[in-house]
C-alpha cells in the first residue's frame, strides 16, 4: 500500500467482502500479488454471503433417495462403488431448465464442473460441513435440482464459507478496509483506475488507485418492502459501475425466494421444505400440488412464489393483511428440526415468536436476489459490449455480477456456488494480469471533487429551506417497485412504475440531510444508498418493460409465454448523457445439440 494526503495505492483493490471478493483476494495474494486491498462497507464477515443459509450445490454423490420411498422420501448414503445418480452433467442440466434458457451454457458447465473441486477445497480448509454417518459431506434436497447436492453445514452454510475464506484470506496477507464505502468508480478511455471512497469513521474522500479493480458488491432488494436483503444490500456497486459507463445486464430478473418470514422478508431457508416441510393455505391444503404436481414444493423458486402469490391474490392467503402462507414443518420432529435447522428455528422464534416444532411458520414470498448485474466472463473480467470487449483492469462476481450462469431464474445454493468459483477465477485472472505487467494507469479527471461536490450538496440547506427526506423517496420506491415491479408484471404497472421512480429522481435531486457531521453519517450514507436504489431501479423496470415474455422470475401477465423467437436473448443497459438506459441486446451462449430449449415442466 502507497498512503499520500486523499490518496491510496493497492496493486489490487476488490470492493465488497462476501465470497466472491474475499476469495478473488486470497486467491490474487496466495498468487503472488502481495498488495491486495480490499474495501468493505460492513465488517467483512457481516457481509451477506454469510446470510445464505441451506447449502453449497456440488454433485457430489454423498446420498440419494431411499428406493421405492418416492422423490421426498429419506436419503441414505450411496455405499462407495455403487451406481452413481448425481453428475455434473445432471447439474448442469438443471441449472439450464432453471434459467429458463437464459443462462449461458459454457460458463454453467465451467461453474458445475468446478463446483466438486470447490466443495471439497472448503473441507480441506477447515469449513466445519455437517456429515453422514460415515463422515462424508451431508447433501439434502433443494428446489429445481434432481438429485439430493446442497452440501450443508446445518443452516449455516454462507456463514461457515465465509468465516472459513476470511481466514484465509487474513492469513494471505490481504488487508481489509472495514466500513469504507465505494461511492464512484473510475473508468476513463475503457481502462479501469481505481475508486472513490468513504472512511465512514472520518467521513474522508479518499482516491483508491489500483492497477485492477474487483467488485464483489452482493444484490439489490433492499429496493422492494419485503426483502431478505440485509439493510446494506443497496446494490451500491451495481449503480456505481453503471454511473460509470458500463452496461448492466438482464436486471429484469429478480428472484423471489418463497419463504421469507411473513412481515419481515427474512429468509427461511430453502432448507426447510429440502427437509420435507410443506406449503399450506388458510384451507389447510398443500396448494402445490395444482402448481407442480411433480415437484410440489420442491419446484423452482420462480414457480413457488407465483403458486403462493396466486393463492394470496385469489384471497386464500394468512394473516391480517391476507399476504401469508404457512410453512409446516410439524411433522419433521424435534430431533431433525434442532439438528439441521435451528437458526430457522430461532429466527421464527425471536421474530414471530412461533416455535417451528410444534406450529405452522407464516411466510411469504420476498424479494431475494438479483440475476442480473454487472456483465463479466467467466474469468470475472467486466466486459463493455455485446461483442465482449473488456474493460480493462475491471472484474466482477458474486450476486452484482451477470456471468450469466443463472439466466432467467437461479435454483437455490447455486448462488454460493456462482461466488466461490467465479471469485475464485477472478482471483487467478488478476493475478495473471497483474503478474503480466500491468502498469498503475494515471487517473485524468479529477473525480474526487466531483463525488465530494455530492456530499456537500446534500450536506446543504435547500435555497427554499424545505429539502426533500431521502428516507421517504427510498420509501415510495419500495412500495413501487412492490406494487408495480414485484412477482406479476404488467405494462400498465411497469409504466406507471417508471413514471415513479422518474418523479422520485427528480424530488432526490432536492434531496438534503440533517447530520452534517463527518464522523460515520449514517444520514449521508443512506442518501447516497437512495440514490444507488433510483438509479437502478430505472433500468429493472425499463428492461422489464420493454421485455414483452414471460421467462423465469420475469412473470408478465399480459404476456404469458415464453417468447424463444423474440427474447432469447439478454437485455443490455447503458446509460445515457440524458441518464435515462439504452437498451440492447446480446445473444445467449446455447449448446443446441446437447441442451436445446425445451418447454419447462416441473
Ligand atoms: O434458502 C436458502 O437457504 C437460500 C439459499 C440460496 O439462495 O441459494
Amino acid at each position: 500500500m502507497n498512503k499520500s494526503a486523499n490518496v491510496i495505492t493497492h496493486d489490487v483493490i476488490v470492493v465488497g467482502a462476501g465470497l466472491a471478493g474475499t476469495w478473488a483476494a486470497m486467491i490474487a495474494s496466495r498468487e503472488g500479488v502481495t498488495d491486495v486491498g480490499v474495501l468493505s462497507k460492513l465488517h467483512p464477515l457481516r457481509s451477506h454471503s454469510g446470510a445464505a443459509q441451506g447449502g453449497i450445490a456440488g454433485a457430489l454423490n454423498n446420498v440419494r433417495p431411499v428406493p421405492d420411498t418416492g422423490p421426498r422420501g429419506p436419503l441414505e448414503q450411496i455405499p462407495p462403488g455403487d451406481d452413481l445418480i448425481d453428475s455434473w452433467e445432471l447439474h448442469m442440466f438443471d441449472t439450464i431448465k432453471g434459467s429458463d434458457w437464459l443462462g449461458d451454457q459454457d460458463a454453467i458447465e465451467i461453474m458445475v464442473k468446478d463446483a466438486i473441486d470447490i466443495v471439497y477445497t472448503y473441507e480441506h480448509m477447515g469449513c466445519v460441513f455437517s456429515r453422514t454417518p460415515d463422515g462424508r459431506i451431508a447433501q439434502r434436497r433443494f428446489g429445481g435440482h434432481s438429485a439430493p447436492r446442497a452440501n450443508y453445514a446445518a443452516d449455516w452454510t454462507g456463514h461457515v464459507l465465509l468465516h472459513t475464506t476470511h481466514e484465509q484470506a487474513l492469513k494471505n496477507g490481504v488487508k481489509f478496509y472495514s466500513e469504507w464505502v465505494a461511492l464512484d468508480l473510475i473508468v476513463e478511455d475503457n481502462v479501469c483506475k481505481g475508486v472513490i471512497a468513504m472512511e465512514m469513521q472520518t467521513g474522508q474522500l479518499v482516491t483508491m488507485r489500483a492497477k485492477a479493480v474487483m467488485f464483489g458488491t452482493g444484490g439489490y432488494g433492499r429496493a422492494w418492502k419485503i426483502t431478505s436483503n440485509a439493510i446494506a444490500n443497496t446494490g451500491d456497486g451495481v449503480a456505481i459501475v453503471y454511473n460509470a459507463g458500463v452496461p448492466l445486464m438482464d436486471m429484469e430478473f429478480v428472484q423471489f425466494h418463497p419463504t421469507g418470514l411473513y412481515q419481515h422478508g427474512i429468509l427461511m431457508s430453502e432448507a426447510c421444505r429440502g427437509e420435507g416441510g410443506y406449503l399450506r393455505n388458510k384451507d389447510g391444503d398443500r396448494f402445490m400440488e395444482k402448481y407442480a404436481p411433480d415437484k410440489m414444493e420442491l419446484a423452482p423458486r420462480d414457480l413457488v412464489s407465483r403458486s403462493e402469490q396466486t393463492e394470496i391474490d385469489e384471497g386464500r392467503g394468512i394473516g391480517d393483511d391476507g399476504q401469508g402462507i404457512y410453512l409446516d414443518m410439524t411433522h419433521l420432529g424435534r430431533e431433525k428440526i434442532l439438528e439441521r435447522l435451528p437458526q430457522v428455528r430461532d429466527i421464527a422464534l425471536n421474530f414471530v415468536g412461533v416455535d417451528i416444532i410444534d406450529d405452522l411458520c407464516p411466510i411469504q414470498p420476498t424479494a431475494h436476489y438479483s440475476m442480473g448485474g454487472i456483465p463479466a466472463n467467466a474469468n470475472g473480467q467486466v466486459i463493455a459490449n455485446a461483442a465482449g470487449d473488456p474493460v480493462v483492469g475491471l472484474y466482477a462476481a458474486g450476486e452484482c455480477a451477470c456471468i450469466s450462469v443463472h439466466g432467467a431464474n437461479r435454483l437455490g445454493t447455486n448462488s454460493l456456488l456462482d461466488a466461490s468459483v467465479f471469485g475464485r477465477r477472478s482471483g487467478y485472472a488478476i493475478a495473471e494480469f497483474i503478474k503480466g505487467g500491468a502498469a498503475l494507469p494515471e487517473i485524468e479527471g479529477d473525480h474526487l471533487t466531483r463525488t465530494q461536490a455530492r456530499i456537500t450538496r446534500l450536506k446543504s440547506d435547500p435555497a427554499s429551506g424545505k429539502g426533500e427526506n431521502w428516507a421517504k423517496i427510498a420509501r415510495e420506491l419500495k412500495q413501487t417497485m412492490t406494487d408495480d415491479c414485484g412477482i406479476f408484471r404488467s405494462d400498465e404497472g411497469l409504466r406507471r412504475a417508471l413514471q415513479k421512480v422518474k418523479e422520485l429522481q427528480g424530488r432526490f435531486a432536492n434531496a438534503h440531510v440533517m447530520d452534517k457531521s463527518n464522523r460515520f453519517n449514517t444520514d449521508v450514507l443512506g442518501a447516497i444508498e437512495t440514490e444507488n436504489l433510483l438509479t437502478f431501479s430505472e433500468v429493472i423496470v425499463s428492461s422489464a418493460l420493454a421485455r414483452t415474455e414471460s421467462r423465469g422470475a420475469h412473470s408478465r401477465t399480459d404476456h404469458t409465454k415464453r417468447d424463444d423467437e423474440d427474447w432469447l436473448k439478454h437485455t443490455m443497459a447503458h446509460k445515457t448523457d440524458d441518464g435515462t438506459p439504452e437498451l440492447s441486446y446480446k445473444g445467449v451462449n446455447i449448446d443446441w445439440e446437447k441442451y436445446p430449449p425445451q418447454e419447462r415442466k416441473y
